[in-house]
């Protein structure tokens, strides 16, 4: 079945379910829609069910603007797992809030942290007592604490400072255990394994993969698909474990659009991308942020080479690239060789 294809998700699962209620830390490391956030909200479920632990997701990408509010989304987060609910802000403004506050957690001293909040003048200060915070809650309740920071490369654009003081603070406490997502795959790496990055060996490296040719292979076949078909799923979708399950449930429930070629095509044009449109649009604004980042997209998914093929100056092309491998829209195969990491964004933009 289905389900199948996903056996080295369940393996991990387990493994890191485990690893993180006894002491260990992991960075989850994958392009775009792998299946990250997925696998970890799971591990946390898991987790979660032991009575004993706590569980804290924070997602830094609803809080990357500033240092402040990467540190505000911390205090939010930790808040909502002590039981206030709510966004900080709302909270905040709440009169009885504090007083609650003061007789559920009286000797957490969490005055002088919320001061820091409204205050608004020491974002730095903010942040470590922010990450401080998830220790000493706890301590005081005596439980052990996993938090799952998802969208973790987005920190990165907040500068160097960030990311030392995430380790700093971390790397001392004894109650918590992290686990870390990010899709952008070579600033993941910069961090997390080079010998200079702030969390060299800080926690085990796992790299969600594609899902198995053969595997996926044996599959098509067994469902009796035209060889055809099977090639330009292979071809076009690059074992990308979303879009080749999406498509696999999908024909399972449709089998007419596997008729013929036409109708197949018909379906990826017209239903997979219509369905995905919201998704795409999101990653094209996210790339026409970024100096010619969009035609060096659209120059990849026709195979073209940017540097010869555009009209733009080499240093340009090369920033351009540089920017979207940062992204994780792009990935290299060989020097100076891209390719695009979303395949079905390579078929929108080559439409
Ligand atoms: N093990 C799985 N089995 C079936 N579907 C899955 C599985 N994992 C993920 N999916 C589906 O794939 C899609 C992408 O998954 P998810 O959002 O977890 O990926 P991600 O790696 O966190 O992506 P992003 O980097 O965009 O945040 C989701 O719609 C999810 O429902
Ligand atoms: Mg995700």
């Amino acid at each position: 079945m289905i389900k199948e294809l996903f056996i080295d998700r369940k393996e991990h699962l387990k493994s890191l379910t485990h690893g993180l209620k006894n002491g260990k830390d992991y960075i989850l490391i994958a392009p775009r829609r792998f299946g990250k956030t997925t696998l970890a909200q799971k591990i946390l479920e898991d987790i979660a069910q032991d009575a004993d632990c706590l569980t804290i997701h924070i997602d830094i990408m609803r809080y990357s603007g500033s240092v402040q509010s990467v540190a505000e989304g911390i205090v939010e987060n930790c808040l909502n797992a002590l039981g206030f609910m709510g966004r900080l802000k709302f909270l905040l403004k709440q009169i009885e809030f504090s007083f609650k506050l003061k007789v559920k957690y009286g000797d957490l001293e969490m005055e002088p942290l919320l001061q820091l909040i409204r205050e608004k003048n020491d974002e730095w200060l903010l942040l470590e007592q922010a990450l401080e915070l998830v220790e000493k809650i706890a301590v005081k309740h005596n439980k052990k604490i996993i938090v799952f920071f998802d969208e973790f490369g987005e920190l990165f654009y907040l500068g160097e400072r960030v990311i030392k003081v995430f380790r700093s603070v971390i790397q001392l406490q004894k109650h918590v255990n992290y686990l870390f997502a990010g899709s952008q795959e070579t600033l993941m790496t910069k961090v997390f394994v080079e010998k200079s990055g702030a969390f060299y060996r800080f926690g085990n490296l796992i790299f969600l993969k594609n899902l198995e040719r053969d595997e996926i292979l044996l599959y098509l076949t067994e469902m009796n698909l035209p060889y055809e078909i099977i090639e330009i799923i292979l071809h076009k979708f690059n074992c990308h474990p979303y879009y080749t399950s999406k498509i696999i449930k999908d024909l399972i429930i449709e089998p007419q659009h596997a008729k013929s070629i036409d109708t197949f095509l018909d379906y990826i044009n017209n239903v997979l991308i219509s369905q995905e449109n919201g998704y795409l649009e999101l990653q094209l604004q996210k790339i026409k942020e970024k100096t010619h980042a969009l035609d060096v997209m659209v120059n990849l998914s026709m195979g073209l080479d940017p540097y010869s093929s555009l009209n733009i100056s080499r240093q340009a092309a090369y920033l351009a690239l540089k920017n979207l491998e940062n992204g994780g829209f792009i990935t290299k195969i060989e020097k100076a060789k891209y390719v695009i990491s979303d395949p079905l964004l390579a078929l929108y933009l080559n439409r």
